[in-house]
């Protein structure tokens, strides 16, 4: 256990001079645009430049695909009500703008936090009276997209106070719990050593402004739960489950530390 955590250090400290070398570069202020705000980067200005570049190419980013496929869902009616979500949202540019940005949000009726997925069979089952989705399904994960993807460009603007307080502090706690065999919280690697080196990966600030992202290292979407549970296995802990309302929490945590940050949904990531 020990041995893990002083060989993180040691490539932390060997990143960390990586970091002031490029921290001397004169441009580096300006040169994220809108991918910055503020201390706050998007995991895009921590992508190769090639990946950078399928991100941004609609025709080359593979996710577009997901895109499609969630419109076509949108447009199908299923369930005993045989409605389709356009039955009741019409045009998903129009209803859905803005969306990602203020979600997760407080559902009264649940007296806790909602992400997407989790409206999504909302809906499913009390409006269309249809079979909820699976998380981490196709369908679930091409409409989750979609509807994501109507705020493109737009900035992440959770609420946080109020009745939405206690999970918010139930969230940050999250965060910075020391967890697993390594014993490190993700503060740890997203908060103090963003731009270290990590295996073969550069770590990022760890933001969930373009999830569903798509993994190239996955070969295909994948939900901001799904990250979570990645980043617990990372440190030998057991992870909780897609949909669980700790990591729902801590997707709010999560989008407030991304707040102004552009929606990227779909992402293209390592
Ligand atoms: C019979 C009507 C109806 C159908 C069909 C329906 N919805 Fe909804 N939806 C609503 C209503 C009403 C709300 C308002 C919140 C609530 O009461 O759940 C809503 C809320 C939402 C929201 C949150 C919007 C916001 O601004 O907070 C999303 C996202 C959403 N629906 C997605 C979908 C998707 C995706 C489908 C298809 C799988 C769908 N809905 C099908 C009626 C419907
Ligand atoms: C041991 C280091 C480590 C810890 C601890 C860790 N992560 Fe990560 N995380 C990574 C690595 C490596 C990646 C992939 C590269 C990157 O974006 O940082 C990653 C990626 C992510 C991403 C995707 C970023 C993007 O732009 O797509 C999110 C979100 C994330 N982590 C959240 C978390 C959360 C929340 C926790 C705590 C439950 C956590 N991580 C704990 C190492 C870690």
């Amino acid at each position: 256990m020990q041995r893990f955590a002083t060989k993180l250090t040691a490539s932390f400290a060997a990143a960390a001079i990586v970091t002031i070398a490029m921290g001397a570069d004169a441009d580096v202020g300006d040169k994220y645009g809108a991918y910055k705000v503020e201390d706050r980067r998007s995991g895009f200005t921590y992508a190769t430049k090639e990946t950078q570049r399928i991100q941004v190419d609609d025709f080359e980013n593979p996710a577009m695909i997901w895109v499609d496929d969630g419109e076509a869902l949108w447009n199908k009616a299923e369930g005993e009500a045989s409605k389709s979500c356009a039955s009741c949202h019409n045009d998903a540019a129009e209803s859905m703008k803005g969306v990602a940005t203020v979600f997760p949000k407080y559902d009264p009726k649940l007296g806790r936090m909602k992400n997407v997925e989790k409206q999504i069979n909302i809906c499913r089952t009390e409006r269309m009276k249809a079979k909820p989705w699976k998380l981490e399904s196709n369908e679930m994960l091409a409409m989750t997209v979609y509807v994501r993807h109507q705020s493109r460009g737009m900035p992440m603007n959770v609420k946080v106070d109020g009745e939405v307080a206690p999970f918010f502090e139930a969230g940050k706690k999250f965060y910075y719990q020391r967890r697993g065999q390594l014993d490190l919280a993700c503060g740890h690697c997203h908060v103090d050593n963003p731009g270290g080196q990590m295996r073969a990966n550069i770590l990022s600030q760890g933001q969930s402004n373009g999830f569903p992202t798509y993994r190239l290292k996955w070969q295909r979407v994948g939900s901001i739960h799904r990250r979570f549970r990645g980043c617990n296995k990372q440190v030998r802990a057991i992870p909780y489950k897609a949909g669980s309302e700790e990591y729902t929490n801590l997707e709010l945590y999560v989008a407030w530390r991304g707040r102004g940050l552009p929606v990227e949904t779909p992402a293209v990531r390592n």
